[in-house]
């Protein structure tokens, strides 16, 4: 055997993660310093939902805050807040971060928030939003953060959901120059929800005032005045947050993230993903109400004992398209990590990449890209650009973490490579199955599944809703989770994400549900029958179209129509829908069976290659829909230029 080929670092950890999970991250989990060591590295309750690390006791902002201050971090910068919108410019080291999160646990505490309990964070991207997440693990308390783009309903439906003792807020936000007053949003979501908070507090910031209900309503910085409270051990199996992401309803999903397998897949990737050695700095220009904030604005960065950036503004505009080059270079990043949609957009202002000359790029080592499939010309425009490897990886808020990437950690990796998402990480068994659940061969698009066990950070269950939880993603194959994402493996390899399968779309990197938009459309009392399709968008990756068929009588004007549902997605979903464009048709394309053709209508306005399905109804309704979106401009086969 002495001439055999030694497997590759990364071959090498994948083939073990996959033939002794338990060993492989039992191995990973001795990098955190447990309260407890686990008892069981992989068991199964009592659903049979694979758990991590039962037994074992910790806590996650002891890791991500503590344990630094102990072991001589102190000093180092923990967070760095970069607000071109409001002209701010703050760092806190470790030991500051500490002392204010201990200030804010224990202000939570004086509430009568412990262990268990949920605190909604409904805020932009501000230090003191990442300060009440961690508090919030410091106490064993449920986290959950509501993107400050939703509206009011959204907001009001995980109020409902999640029962929360107290709701953290802002004053408001600031939409490059448009003020955002989230604290009316607030007060109107309050409302609409049956279940009330006890307390809400609310960060005032200068630019607006929000009006203070006495009894309920307490200002942020009255909180940082309470005894500091310690780290409240809990089980690695209890949970350290909740994120809602749209399914196919209009009921979002509830994922959980515990505490132990979230700690050791995030600690694991810092290095094995981003290649990031403690104190280096990562720069993430999301928001922390996605999964992509939560995982590497703030804790993933924090439990490796990295500086993260909190950037409150967007890539363009803000005041420009060199803001995140700038950012970049300024705090010395060696990781950029954005959704394509970011990049597109400053593409789309300077497209010969001049502002990145202006800055000192050199500390950057590489751009990471998720949220939505990169396409091609945007990777290789990035990679000219910075002149750094452009890594394109693919992952979900289910998992909380990348399942597929190129590891730039780990030793002979194969290079990352324009359309694909790379290869999986260790602990994920990626598979390209058909409908009946076999496994197809390379190049043949199927459904993205992934092998059970998923491995530790992944959500163990849906909050509240074992069934849905079954449901949606672990029956359709058994001994699979079914991702809701299509795609193929090429002949050497590598993977490549094409788009969702169901009714979910993928809006400038944000996860939205078509379904649900149909049921805010159909309440409509003109609409007898809507479809609303995730149609191809050359700046946002996709948005969102209607298509409407009027009740008997209706004879209200297109116009008048897309204006009145316009205004019903914006108020109830948010401004981030997109959904600008209503077309009025006489009947919907459907199979004989009647179920809704919205793949073939998807197509025709993006004007791709299709074969009419041998099930439709009428073959001719196709040409009158074809009709109705070249006579408005809709969609990128027909567009005038007026879409964007
Ligand atoms: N609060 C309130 N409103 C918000 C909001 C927030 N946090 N975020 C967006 N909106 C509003 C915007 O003001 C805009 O409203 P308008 O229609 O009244 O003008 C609308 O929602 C659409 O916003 P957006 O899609 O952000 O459009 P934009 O033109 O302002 O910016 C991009 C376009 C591409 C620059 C921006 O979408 C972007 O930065 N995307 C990256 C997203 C990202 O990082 N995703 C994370 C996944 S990794
Ligand atoms: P979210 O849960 O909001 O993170 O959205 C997850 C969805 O975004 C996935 O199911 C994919 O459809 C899409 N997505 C995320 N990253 C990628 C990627 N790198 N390539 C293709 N699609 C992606």
């Amino acid at each position: 055997m002495k001439n055999a080929p030694q497997p590759s670092a990364y071959a090498a950890a994948h083939a073990a993660s996959l033939a002794d999970p338990a060993a492989f991250w039992a191995a990973q989990a001795r990098q955190l310093t447990w309260f407890d060591e686990p008892q069981e590295i992989l068991s199964q309750d009592e659903n049979g939902f694979y758990r991590w690390f039962k037994g074992g006791m910790l806590n996650t902002c002891y890791l991500a805050l503590d344990h630094h201050v102990e072991t001589g971090r102190g000093q180092q910068v923990a967070l760095l807040y970069d607000s071109p919108v409001t002209q701010t410019k703050r760092r806190y080291t470790y030991e500051q971060l500490l002392e204010l999160t201990a200030r804010f646990a224990g202000g939570l505490r004086d509430l009568g928030v412990g262990k268990g309990d949920r605190v909604i964070i409904y805020m932009p991207n501000v230090p003191e939003a990442v300060v009440a997440m961690l508090a919030c693990a410091r106490l064993g308390a449920v986290h959950s953060v509501v993107f400050g783009g939703f509206a009011p309903h959204e907001l009001a439906i995980r109020i409902d959901h999640a029962q929360p003792k107290v709701i953290v807020s802002a004053s408001g936000g600031i939409e490059i120059d448009k003020i955002i007053p989230y604290k009316p949003l607030l007060d109107e979501a309050i409302a609409l929800a049956t279940h009330k908070p006890d307390y809400t507090v609310v960060l005032q910031r200068s630019f607006v005032q929000a009006d203070m209900q006495s009894g309920r309503d307490l200002d942020y910085q009255e909180l940082l005045t309470a005894k500091p409270q310690a780290c409240v051990p809990v089980h690695a199996t209890d949970p350290l947050y909740i994120l809602y992401t749209s399914g196919t309803t209009g009921k979002p999903k509830g994922v959980v993230r515990d505490n132990g397998g979230h700690a050791v897949a995030l600690k694991y990737s810092m290095s094995a993903i981003y290649g990031l050695a403690p104190g280096e700095t990562m720069f993430t220009g999301s928001d922390i109400g996605w999964a992509v904030g939560h995982s590497y604005i703030v804790y993933g960065p924090l439990l490796h004992g990295c500086t993260t950036i909190l950037f409150e503004g967007k890539p363009v505009r803000t005041p420009d398209a060199g803001t995140f080059w700038r950012i970049a270079a300024e705090y010395g990043a060696s990781v950029l990590f954005t959704a394509p949609t970011a990049i597109r957009a400053i593409k789309k202002e300077d497209p010969e990449g001049n502002w990145a000359k202006q800055y000192d790029l050199s500390r950057l080592r590489y751009l990471f890209l998720a949220g939505e499939r990169c396409d091609p010309a945007t990777y290789e425009w990035a990679a000219h650009t910075l002149g750094v490897p452009v890594i394109d990886h693919w992952w979900q808020t289910e998992s909380g973490w990348p399942m597929l990437a190129t590891l730039v950690g780990l030793t002979e990796m194969p290079p990352a490579r324009a359309g694909s998402a790379g290869h999986p990480v260790p602990g994920y068994d990626v598979q390209i199955l058909d409908e009946a659940g076999h496994e197809v061969p390379a190049g043949t698009t199927g459904l993205v599944a992934v092998r059970l066990p998923l491995p530790p950070g992944c959500l163990p269950t849906l909050w509240q809703d074992d069934e849905r939880f079954r449901k949606s993603y672990l029956t359709t194959f058994p001994g699979y989770y079914l991702s809701g994402d299509g795609g193929f493996r090429d002949a050497e390899g590598y993977l490549f994400i094409m788009g969702r399968v169901d009714d979910v779309m993928n809006v400038a990197g944000h996860r939205l549900s078509t379904g649900e938009m149909e049921e805010l459309l159909a309440a409509h009392p003109a609409v007898a029958e809507c479809a609303v399709l995730g149609i191809a968008d050359e700046l946002r990756g996709q948005r969102p179209i209607g298509l409407v068929v009027l009740k008997d009588g209706q004879s209200i004007a297109e116009d008048a129509l897309e204006q009145e549902l316009v205004q019903v997605i914006r108020s109830q979903i948010g401004a981030v829908a997109c959904f600008r464009q209503v077309l009025v048709v006489k009947r919907l394309p459907k199979t004989r069976s009647g179920k809704i053709l919205r793949k073939t209508m998807r197509q025709l306005a993006d004007g791709d290659q299709f074969t009419v399905p041998s099930t439709i109804d009428d073959p001719l309704i196709l040409d009158e829909i074809r009709a109705g979106l070249e006579r408005r401009g809709i969609g990128v086969a027909f567009e005038k230029n007026e879409a964007m």
